[in-house]
């Protein structure tokens, strides 16, 4: 099916199971543990032995010698997988380094070994006997020390190096304010719960993975590819995920090494890259350095907008596009933005929720704060001054598909009390506390993508969907779930729902914030697809039929869905696909954040005392499970501001504070109060469920909320994250 803009009047609309706040119809299965996680498929693989990886010490180099004979001869060892007797590998697409490292090593912990044992135990403790000399060689892993030679890259995810409209050195310089800063942002780690898990097993030349993966289609393409063997011979599954955050995008050492470690010793083999190794064996968040210049007239109004990035990859690897938000957020006619890449021996930098975004934000909406201050006007009435309602690098050729920026901040702001927050910083106290208020705007892209599903009734009327889709913890199920019983007329318990297996039907898959409303617009024709087979059935007019209460109807008559269905049941198949869409709209999501935070004025302890937010994100499907991912990402902004940081040894090139022990993220202490309003809106030109991405817009702008507020608290500006203690003394 295609899809027609902008939508018109649809089934979708009658909105009788789609936005409801339901329960998670997986919850139940999840927190009571019966859900199984990848490595814990002894269900589907109950004879299967245990693989441990063998990381390599050194970040850049070649191994001179790899002595397996000590690992070999201990007890329960059953084979070892290494780059000499893998066969010749395949290098999938989005793997910036081989997952199988040897005799080059790429980057630290680079999978050197997979040692297969009977038991976990035996195989942990053989591959400490696997002896490998290194000849290590001279390495790059100071990024600001790099940043001078930065290149130009080649576009990433389509999305230009460098971007320009009118004369921004003209208007920077004319500009009667401005504003010229940098800002710097660290490593960071995705820190999902589950790690990355593989069971694999071989049935003759056919290949099953229980994975843990959030694009089941890209998995298996990318297996294909490396293992040199048909797609078709190649399965996927992947139906619970304890989180992926971007980690689990793309194939990891896990998968192919349960895949390589299986065909050895000919019996299943299962692999988790241990929690230690994960940061440094998989791929993080890389730091960004960033220069923002504005400037703008005595009023605020921007004139001249210009964000420059640096940042670091292996080579071959792609840039953090932390530029992409000031392309599209706020008005100004001469602009420009560039991003920069430096070859750095660290491991595999890529996406983590809303990359780009995420960390461009930290440094923009810190300047807009900055600008504020140096114009004196209120920080939410900047941003209503400096809102544009079309693409202002393209022009007004290009407006957005829906844009309610103005009203997130108005809202936001009523609802927040921030008519109470005192313009001039440091003077609130609360006993030993410095008392501060601070805001930023959220935006992140909205993407739509390809997405099939399959849907059919079966004899006794249940619905059954079927679609390679993830649910990666963002609730995938029961929106789905929703959608198919608001398409047939059911309730959300007659609807079954199957979910990442890669012998359903293709989706978008779990990424991007496109998900949610991509795999559902899949659901949505394929249930428009059977609703014409059971009006054809039942022998009413395809375009008049109703789907209400388990029947369909037609004039004063009507019949049960399971009766059309019959004994075999009826299934129908389709995907929802987008034009041009993207080059006709600018769509993205918009939000705005408040925070309160409190600073210690002996000990410079920032304690975040309440947050606030209201975001405009199309129609809200479930506004449970919306505001769960708007809170969680919240969270996860608040680690960005104060605490999480991968510390790089520049010396040896690794990630000191590899484990979940000192890569610190927030905990439920850490966070009081979060207030979500969603503002109603409907994208009639995003998808015909006339949604928008929800799952990474609330990390996009909260880390800049609590930096503002500590501004605001103390009077101290700080633009080099996390804002820890110590550079606040
Ligand atoms: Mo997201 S970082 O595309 O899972």
């Amino acid at each position: 099916m295609k899809f027609d803009t902008p939508a018109g009047i649809n089934p979708i609309d009658k909105g009788r199971v789609i936005g409801i706040p339901h329960d998670r119809i997986d919850g139940a299965a999840k927190v009571t543990g019966s859900a199984p996680y990848a490595y814990e498929r002894h269900d589907a693989a109950p004879n299967a032995v245990y693989g441990w990886i063998v990381g390599s010490a050194i970040a850049k180099g070649r191994m001179a010698s790899m002595d397996l004979r000590a690992a070999e001869a201990a007890p329960g060892v059953l084979g070892i997988v290494t780059h000499a007797n893998a066969g010749k590998l395949g290098k999938g697409s989005m793997n910036t380094a081989p997952l199988l490292g040897g005799p080059q090593v790429d980057h630290y912990e680079q999978a050197m070994a997979l040692v297969i044992a009977d038991t976990f135990e035996n195989a942990r403790d053989a591959a400490k006997l696997v002896q490998i000399d290194y000849m290590p060689e001279d390495g790059k892993y100071d990024l600001a020390a790099e940043s001078l030679k930065g290149v130009m890259p080649p576009d990433s995810f389509g999305s230009p190096a460098d971007t320009k409209a009118g004369d921004f050195d003209g208007g920077f310089a004319r500009a009667a304010i401005r504003i010229d800063q940098r800002y710097t942002t660290p490593d960071h780690s995705h820190a999902m719960m589950e790690p990355h898990a593989t069971t694999a097993a071989w049935n003759g030349d056919r290949l099953t993975l229980w994975t843990s993966n959030q694009m089941i289609a890209w998995g298996v393409g990318e297996v294909a590819k490396t293992l040199g063997i048909a797609k078709e011979k190649v399965r996927l599954v992947s139906p619970y995920i304890g989180g992926g955050f971007g980690s689990k995008l793309f194939l990891r050492a896990d998968a192919l090494l349960a895949a390589l470690g299986a065909k050895q010793v000919g019996r299943p083999v299962k692999v988790a890259i241990a929690r230690h190794q994960i940061p440094n064996n998989t791929t993080h968040r890389p730091a960004t350095i960033q220069r923002i210049r504005i400037g703008a007239d005595r009023d605020g109004v921007i004139d001249a907008i210009g964000h420059e990035v640096w940042s670091g990859d292996l080579p071959g690897g792609s840039p953090e596009t932390a530029a992409q938000q000031t392309r599209l957020l706020y008005r100004g006619a001469n602009r420009m933005t560039a991003h920069r890449l430096v070859t750095l021996n660290l491991p595999e930098g890529n996406a983590m929720r809303a990359p780009g975004e995420a960390v461009g934000l930290l440094a923009l909406e810190v300047a807009m704060d900055e600008l504020a201050e140096a114009c004196g006007v209120d920080p939410v009435e900047l941003r209503i001054r400096n809102d544009v309602q079309y693409d202002p690098e393209a022009g007004p050729q290009r407006p957005y598909s829906s844009r309610k920026l103005v009203e997130c901040l108005r809202a936001g702001a009523d609802r927040f009390g921030w008519d109470k927050r005192k313009a001039k910083p440091g003077q609130v106290r609360d006993g030993r506390w410095l008392v501060g208020m601070g805001m930023a705007a959220a935006f992140r892209n909205n993407l739509v993508s390809k997405s099939g599903a399959r849907i059919g009734v079966d004899a006794q009327g249940q619905v059954i969907v079927e679609t390679d889709m993830t649910d990666i913890g963002t609730g995938s199920y029961t929106i789905i779930g929703q959608t198919a019983a608001e398409m047939l007329g059911v309730t959300l318990d007659q609807v079954t729902v199957r979910l990442g297996d890669s012998r359903f039907p293709a989706s978008a898959g779990s990424g991007g914030q496109w998900g949610a409303n991509s795999s559902t617009a899949g659901v949505y024709a394929a249930a428009m697809a059977l609703r014409a087979k059971l009006a054809e059935k039942a022998g009413y007019p395809a375009d008049k039929a109703q789907f209400d209460d388990g029947l369909v109807k037609f004039d004063n008559k009507s019949q049960t869905l399971a009766a059309l269905a019959g004994r075999e049941g009826l299934w129908a198949e389709d995907s929802m696909d987008y034009g041009d869409l993207d080059k006709r709209y600018a769509q993205a999501t918009f939000g705005a954040h408040f925070c309160e935070v409190g600073v210690d004025i002996d000990t410079a302890e920032v304690r975040v005392r309440r947050m606030g937010g209201a975001f405009a994100a199309g129609r809200i499907l479930n506004p449970k499970s919306a505001r769960s991912q708007v809170i969680g990402a919240m969270t996860m902004g608040v680690g960005a501001a104060l605490m999480e940081s991968l510390e790089v040894d520049t010396r040896f090139g690794f990630f000191v504070n590899h484990d979940m022990a000192e890569y610190v993220v927030p905990v439920h202490a850490d966070i009081p109060q979060q207030d979500v309003l969603f503002i109603d809106e409907l994208d009639d030109k995003s998808s015909p469920m006339k949604a928008k991405g929800v799952g990474e817009l609330g990390i996009c702008g909260a880390g800049a909320a609590v930096a503002n507020a500590i501004y605001n608290a103390t009077g101290i500006r700080l633009r080099d994250y996390p804002l820890t203690i110590d550079k606040l003394l």
